[in-house]
């Protein structure tokens, strides 16, 4: 399987490195608007395919797209220190839909995965300068708060993240909704869960969690410039759920019909998505209180959005 990714910055290279490691790809073509920078990352991430799996790394240009399975798009410019996603939009939404057009064109029958922020706003930039399906655009989403909020969960209970079960949904952004109340580990409410081992999930324990899993991106970025690990890596499990048509239950992003009342909407409920991309999306119970974020999400979305289209 074929998959290209443009824009080679820290975001897009993290991914084709994690594609590569995770064996998501027999071929990754990484295209840039600095095309020394696409060669360099490509030859990087190609120097780790013989610890990992076989892989051919280049770079290209857009013509170099055709035939890919998924085109990961991670063109835009990162956020400043202090500086919120949605502020993100005028800057990258100008490059964003002419970068569509120009890998539709190359490769129409690819299932588009955009990573650039705002991803919601931009997910629906990609839709509608695609005219591919909703369930064939899909954003990164929140797939990266959810993987935060389990990390935080499993280190608060001691158990692996893996087995926490656990979903941030809305934006990926200020707004996004921590789902506590259906958070689980094995049979167990994270609660209960916590109460029988001595690790009680208190209000100053969500609190913390809560901030750490909200404002994580903040805090990388104060200490690094930008973060691009942890989203590489979600990036490639999306990759993965699609090469693999494994029907993956995984939050991430796609323009809704409905969502608490807010029509057309892109962000993040749990998706189930295999090779034809998002193939079902899961109805949350949601507490009250998660319900109104939710909507509260959708409608900060929404009211983004306007400003756009
Ligand atoms: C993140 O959450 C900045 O959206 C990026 O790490």
């Amino acid at each position: 399987m074929k998959v290209g990714i443009v824009g080679a910055g820290m975001v897009g290279s993290a991914a084709g490195y994690a594609i590569a490691l995770t064996g998501g790809a027999s071929e990754i073509v990484l295209v840039d608007y600095k095309p020394a920078l696409a060669v360099a990352q490509a030859e990087d991430i190609a120097h780790a395919v013989p610890f990992a799996h076989p892989c051919r790394v280049l770079a290209g240009d857009y013509d170099d797209l055709a035939g890919a399975t998924v085109v990961v798009l991670a063109a835009g410019v990162p956020q400043k220190p202090g500086e919120s996603r949605l502020s993100l939009l005028s800057r990258n939404a100008e490059v964003f839909s002419e970068v569509v057009a120009r890998v539709i064109k190359a490769a129409p029958d690819a299932l588009l995965l955009v990573a650039s922020n705002p991803v919601d706003i931009m997910t629906e930039v990609a839709l509608r300068a695609s005219g591919l399906p909703p369930e064939r655009v899909i954003g990164s989403g929140t797939i990266l708060d959810t993987a935060r909020f389990r990390t935080l969960l499993g280190a608060h209970l001691g158990i692996a993240a893996g087995s926490v079960h656990a979903y941030v949904l809305g934006e990926h952004g200020d707004s996004e909704v921590l789902v506590w109340s259906s958070a689980r580990v094995g049979t167990e409410t994270v609660a209960r869960f916590g109460a029988q081992l001595g690790a009680a999930i208190t209000d100053e324990v969500r609190d913390r969690i809560d901030a750490g899993v909200r404002q994580a991106a903040y805090r990388i970025i104060e200490g690094k410039g930008a973060t691009w690990y942890g989203i590489g890596a979600g990036l490639a499990r999306i990759v993965q759920a699609v090469r693999n048509d494994q029907s993956s239950v995984l939050s991430c992003s796609i323009v809704t019909p409905e969502v608490e009342g807010v029509q057309d909407v892109a962000l993040s409920l749990p998706r189930v998505v295999g090779s034809k991309g998002v193939i079902g999306t899961l109805a949350p119970d949601l507490s009250p209180d998660e319900a109104a974020g939710l909507r509260r999400s959708a409608e900060v979305l929404k009211e983004t959005s306007a400003r756009l289209f």
